[in-house]
């Protein structure tokens, strides 16, 4: 399916952190159309600086017609994005991707994230059926806190880490993973890139299927420029904006 741009309504952008926004926007066809692990690029300034669009996951969806962002401000781009008010305009182009293969599994699906690789997986944890564990990792109680609130509420089995220990387990998430993986049937993980290596390996050795969200520069997000071409498995390239951002661990070189 083609990709819609569409010129969209902000309804919110509430500030969660010093520096972690949540952009609720209407595009009830974007959102209509999108799937777990999608994402969109967003038009973050009306003028032409900055020129390019940047990619967002798309981290929930509601039966209002609106999508969510969660975004952290780390450059110019999210810096303008976080200045953006309830009815201003923004242009998205989207859902893009690949997103998680939501085949029903047997046993429940396990959701790993890390700082803003938790933003997909709440839309994940929306759509899946079934029971559902969410190891989520942050690097404090404040960022983490708001985040679990709205896994647990809908559902999920929540186990934190922080690397301050301000809040759950005191260190990092893959700790968690061994003693619930022998009770799942799929893992499903975006963050930092030693977590989801980590969290790759600890399947593999158990068995146990891994899908993974990848994060890379990217510039067009629909296959045209090869800006965001990682090395696969098998020695081709891929490209994270079309043949992902999800992947099956197996699927990629993991010097990644
Ligand atoms: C598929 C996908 C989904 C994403 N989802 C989210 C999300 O849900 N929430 C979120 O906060 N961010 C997400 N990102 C990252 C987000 O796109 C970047 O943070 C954003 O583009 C930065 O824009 P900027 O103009 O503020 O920073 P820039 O000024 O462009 O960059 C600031 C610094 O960050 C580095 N940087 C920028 N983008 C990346 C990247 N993708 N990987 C590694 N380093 C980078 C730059 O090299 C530079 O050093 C996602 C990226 C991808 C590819
Ligand atoms: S971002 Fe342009 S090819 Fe992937």
């Amino acid at each position: 399916m083609l990709p819609l741009q569409q010129q969209s309504r902000i309804l919110a952008n509430d500030r969660l952190t010093a520096d972690v926004f949540r952009l609720t926007i209407h595009a009830p066809e974007i959102a209509a159309a999108a799937s777990p692990g999608q994402f969109v690029m967003v038009q973050v300034s009306s003028s032409l600086d900055p020129l390019l669009r940047r990619p967002f996951s798309i981290h929930s969806r509601s039966a209002d017609g609106s999508l969510s962002l969660l975004f952290k401000v780390i450059g110019k781009g999210t810096a303008l994005l976080a200045q953006a008010k309830p009815g201003d305009e923004i242009d998205l182009l989207g859902p893009l991707g690949k997103g998680f293969d939501l085949t029903a599994a047997e046993k429940p699906v396990c959701l790993i994230g890390g700082g803003m690789g938790i933003a997909p997986l709440l839309f994940l944890a929306q759509e899946l059926p079934g029971k559902k564990y969410a190891l989520l990792g942050a690097r404090n109680r404040d960022e983490l806190a708001p985040l679990a609130k709205l896994f647990a509420d809908i559902g999920c089995a929540v186990q934190l880490a922080t690397d301050d220990g301000s809040l759950g387990h005191h260190g990092f998430i893959p700790d968690l993973l061994d003693a619930v993986l022998p009770d799942v049937g799929q893992v499903c993980t975006c963050g930092p890139k030693p977590m989801i290596r980590s969290v790759a390996s600890k399947c593999r050795h158990a068995g146990t299927p891994c899908q993974v969200s990848v994060e890379t520069h990217m510039a067009c997000g629909m296959g045209a420029c090869l800006g965001c071409v990682l090395p696969g498995a098998d020695g081709r390239q891929v490209h994270v904006c079309t043949d992902g951002p999800v992947f099956n661990a197996e699927e990629l070189a993991w010097q990644l």
